[in-house]
């Protein structure tokens, strides 16, 4: 039997955890598959990018891309003429390419054009919201992709819906909670990250800020400083930032309301907002598994916060990830102050919804595609 050549791309933080364990179930059967890594280097940094790679155990990418950051359309072009190269020199027979970044929409698209055909893992998620980026990556990806792995039935019937045929789609469950999983059990067997073990002694509420539309206008910023400031009045507050976040927040004068944290956090004190920087995978998910409450506007995090039954307030207007509301723990909240101040009134008394985990998140999902893969590889 020919083995099939896999190309998995990745290229921003979010992809590492989607992809890590599709690429540990690849390595266990080399009989059926090549396995070939790229990371398009649209997240660079050690703290958005290597750090994740010895977090999650994956293998240095056999080529990276190196685009950087830049406009929308430069980095995309930038990525596309990249990967054209790769395509043509490793000769694919699939590419398999996660989320809703412009690494995702951009190697897709690449791929399709050379009559490559497509995988997307996490296809067909919708805010229905045109006006942020990864809205238009997904639509673009799961319309030319030749598999589409959903992680949720919205998901499913968001694809039904826009005419996808019934056999591409596979409802295969979350890969991120896959690496969820095995990492949880990791810090079971091997305690907490130095860095953060003094969270396991206290209770905080846990926050991350990063989509354009809360970070990038400086009237928008400075509502979520003032929500994130009032939230600290419940319990104290750890604001985790990207590095989107700390350029625009260096243009405004937070005075001083927050305490940066650069090292390990050693105590906590109450009525404070601590900024720390962006944190490893295990050092994050140590963090959130002990959080009383958190505060965000990331797809993932309102996943990882209903699997793990932490309570989750979502400062957006809409969700692609209906499910985290309907059974899991999550509430979206927009920047509605009042709202979030009561939330967290009603979290920290323990009077929040009792969550459950969605279907098919079971730390499973990799070897799921794996099948779907061994079964189109046939025909
Ligand atoms: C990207 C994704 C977003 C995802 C987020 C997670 C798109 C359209 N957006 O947004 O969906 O939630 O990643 O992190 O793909 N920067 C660094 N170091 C890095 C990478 C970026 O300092 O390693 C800074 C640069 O100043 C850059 C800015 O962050 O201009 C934004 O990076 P970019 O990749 O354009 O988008 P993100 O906001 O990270």
């Amino acid at each position: 039997m020919r083995r099939l050549r896999v190309l998995s791309v990745v290229g921003a933080r979010p992809n590492f955890m989607k992809m890590a364990p599709v690429l540990l179930e690849l390595a266990k059967r080399p009989e059926e598959f090549e396995s070939v890594l790229i990371h398009t280097g649209q997240h660079y940094d050690e703290a958005m990018s290597a750090v994740f790679f010895r977090d999650l155990g994956m293998a240095k990418p056999k080529h990276n891309l190196s685009v950087g950051s830049g406009s929308h359309a430069a980095q995309t072009a930038e990525i596309m003429k990249r990967f054209e190269e790769v395509c043509l020199s490793e000769k694919p027979d699939l590419v398999l390419v996660g989320g809703d970044v412009n690494s995702t929409m951009a190697c897709s698209l690449t791929a399709v054009k050379l009559l490559i055909p497509v995988g997307h893992i996490e296809s067909g998620l919708r805010s229905c919201d045109r006006t942020m980026p990864e809205e238009i990556n997904r639509i673009v990806t799961d319309a030319i992709s030749d598999l589409l792995f959903t992680t949720e039935s919205s998901g499913t019937c968001n694809l039904s819906r826009e005419g996808v045929a019934e056999e591409k789609i596979h409802f295969v469950g979350n890969t991120m909670i896959d690496s969820l999983v095995r990492c949880s059990a990791e810090l079971a067997r091997n305690g907490a990250p130095p860095a953060v073990r003094a969270l396991g002694e206290s209770r905080y509420s846990l926050a991350t800020i990063h989509r354009p539309s809360n970070v990038d206008d400086p009237s928008q910023l400075t509502r979520v400083l003032d929500i994130l400031e009032s939230a600290a009045h419940t319990a104290p507050l750890l604001f985790v930032t990207h590095p989107r976040t700390r350029e625009r927040l260096a243009r405004l004068d937070h005075g001083g309301r927050f305490t940066e944290v650069s090292g390990p956090i050693d105590t906590i004190e109450a009525g404070k907002c601590y900024l720390l920087p962006p944190l490893p995978y295990l050092d994050f998910l140590y963090a959130m598994t002990n959080a009383s409450a958190v505060l965000t506007d990331s797809g993932g995090i309102q996943e990882e916060t209903t699997f793990l039954g932490v309570p989750c307030l979502t400062l957006r207007e809409n969700t692609e990830r209906p499910v985290t509301v309907q059974v899991g723990s999550n509430e979206v909240v927009g920047l509605d102050k009042d709202r979030i101040l009561g939330c967290l009134d009603r979290i920290y008394k323990g009077e929040w919804k009792t969550p459950s985990a969605p279907p098919l998140w079971d730390g499973r999902a990799a070897s799921r595609i794996i099948d779907v893969l061994t079964t189109w590889g046939m025909k």
